[in-house]
């Protein structure tokens, strides 16, 4: 009897046929507003974009097809002023709950993974409570997976039938996550996995083969994100991930690129097609760029569900994650991994929630800010908007707070207390070099 879902020479055919609270005891806050001659000089570096060139060309390109596509610079407004996002991985893998790569590590064969698909139809799956917990923590974008190395889309597709319309789950989680996302103004970025491990020669992954070979993988690639950005309306992100072992030409990403410019002109896309385009992707490292950058961070160690990955940093190291982004300026992207219900685990839940807490005190030492041209390392992790400079401390100082670091322009300083302390505004009286606050409360 066949199977509904597709086994490798199937895909194939197919593609022939169609184309702080965080205790802020650890981790206070206080505003300074720094000399504007140093805050300036530091703009100017800010702007200076290495993707910009880039686009600047495909832009002119685009140009000629009747479609206008910004400077790189300017498409990316939106996301370095909001700084914060959130990432989710899931998929059929989470049924069993060891992590988005089991096929690859355990050798499974296609047949025996695919019942997977056959099993996976989560009762909870509401990508509005997704949206809702991404807005309560602050976060200001979600980049969902669509479709990871296994080859299982969360989107009806035409070139596919390993989907999770075709299969047990019957319903376009894409296509909910989409709706759920634009009805609450939620900017939304999807993921897709160039490497599709259904594919002959692709496993063992890492070892390459010919052209031809890959030739139905990368023709199913450019169907699939065709799909994905004409289906689902307005899309801010496409987030590839997984070229490897192939670069950008095997892929023929800069094809790939325009085709996405020209279907969603304001795009941003990252640079895990081998093309440096809008924005670098470090991962779980923070490894700032010269160009915009955003770091993706899982809470434990873990991308997808996985119950007993009890490794999860505490809220006030995942809220230093993001400082320490913002402070070097780039994003954070935050990653979740939904239950085999869609649920997020409470753990993760519990981490959201205390990160929001702070956010609702604290965002504005973090969105729209960048790198400040003063720090004070030792103290804490500085970032800067306009003329102001955000000390976020990650220890009490004791009695005295200095400012000296701040250069001899401070103007003003307003120290953010913690809670059971009453608000605080300083306005410095000393100005020099010397400047510090002195008296604090010391906590017990
Ligand atoms: C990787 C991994 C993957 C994860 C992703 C997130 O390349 O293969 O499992 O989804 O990065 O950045």
């Amino acid at each position: 009897m066949e199977k509904k879902y597709e086994t490798t020479e199937r895909a194939h055919k197919l593609l022939q046929e169609r184309a702080f609270s965080v205790k802020r005891r650890r981790f206070i806050h206080s505003t300074a507003a720094a000399g504007l001659a140093a805050v300036s000089a530091h703009a100017d570096a800010e702007t200076v974009l290495s993707g910009d060139k880039v686009l600047k060309n495909r832009a002119k390109e685009i140009r000629k097809k009747g479609k206008t596509v910004k400077p790189s610079s300017e498409r990316l407004r939106w996301w370095q002023e909001a700084r914060f996002g959130m990432f989710i991985t899931w998929g059929v893998y989470v049924l069993e709950g060891r992590g988005e790569w089991i096929r690859y590590q355990e050798h499974i064969p296609f047949k025996e993974y695919a019942r997977l698909a056959d099993r996976f139809k989560p009762r909870s799956f509401n990508p509005r409570d997704w949206v809702t917990a991404a807005q309560d923590t602050g976060m200001k974008y979600i980049v969902f997976v669509t479709r990871h190395h296994d080859g299982y889309c969360l989107f009806d597709s035409r070139v596919s039938d390993f989907t999770s319309t075709e299969t047990a789950a019957g319903r376009d989680f894409v296509a909910e996550f989409a709706e759920a996302c634009h009805d609450a103004g939620m900017r939304m970025g999807l993921y897709y996995s160039l490497i599709d491990w259904r594919f002959p020669g692709v496993l063992p992954h890492g070892v390459k083969v010919d052209d031809a070979t890959l030739a139905p993988m990368v023709e199913q690639a450019h169907s699939q994100v065709r799909e994905l950005l004409t289906n689902y309306g307005t899309v801010d992100i496409l987030w590839y991930d997984m070229l490897m072992p192939y670069d950008s030409d095997r892929w023929r990403s800069s094809e790939l690129n325009e085709m996405a410019r020209n279907l969603q002109p304001d795009i941003l896309i990252n640079n895990r097609a081998g093309l440096p385009e809008d924005f670098g992707t470090p991962e779980n490292v923070i490894i700032p760029e010269n160009r915009a950058w955003e770091a993706c961070y899982t809470m434990n160690r873990s991308w997808s569900y996985c119950p007993t990955d009890h490794n999860y940093k505490p809220p006030a190291e995942l809220i230093r994650l993001l400082a320490s982004c913002v402070s070097d300026g780039g994003n954070l992207l935050l990653n979740v991994s939904p239950d085999p219900d869609g649920r997020i685990p409470a753990v993760q839940m519990d981490r959201l929630n205390a990160i929001g807490k702070w956010m609702r005190t604290n965002g504005d030492a973090i969105y729209g800010c960048g790198k400040s041209p003063v720090s004070a390392p030792a103290l804490g992790l500085a970032t800067k908007k306009g003329n102001k400079v955000y000390l976020l401390l990650q220890r009490w100082p004791g009695a005295t707070l200095p400012f000296a670091w701040c250069g001899s322009n401070l103007i003003a300083a307003r120290l953010r207390q913690r809670t059971n302390l009453s608000p605080w505004n300083v306005k410095m009286t000393g100005y020099g070099s010397r400047t510090s606050r002195k008296k604090l409360p010391i906590p017990t």
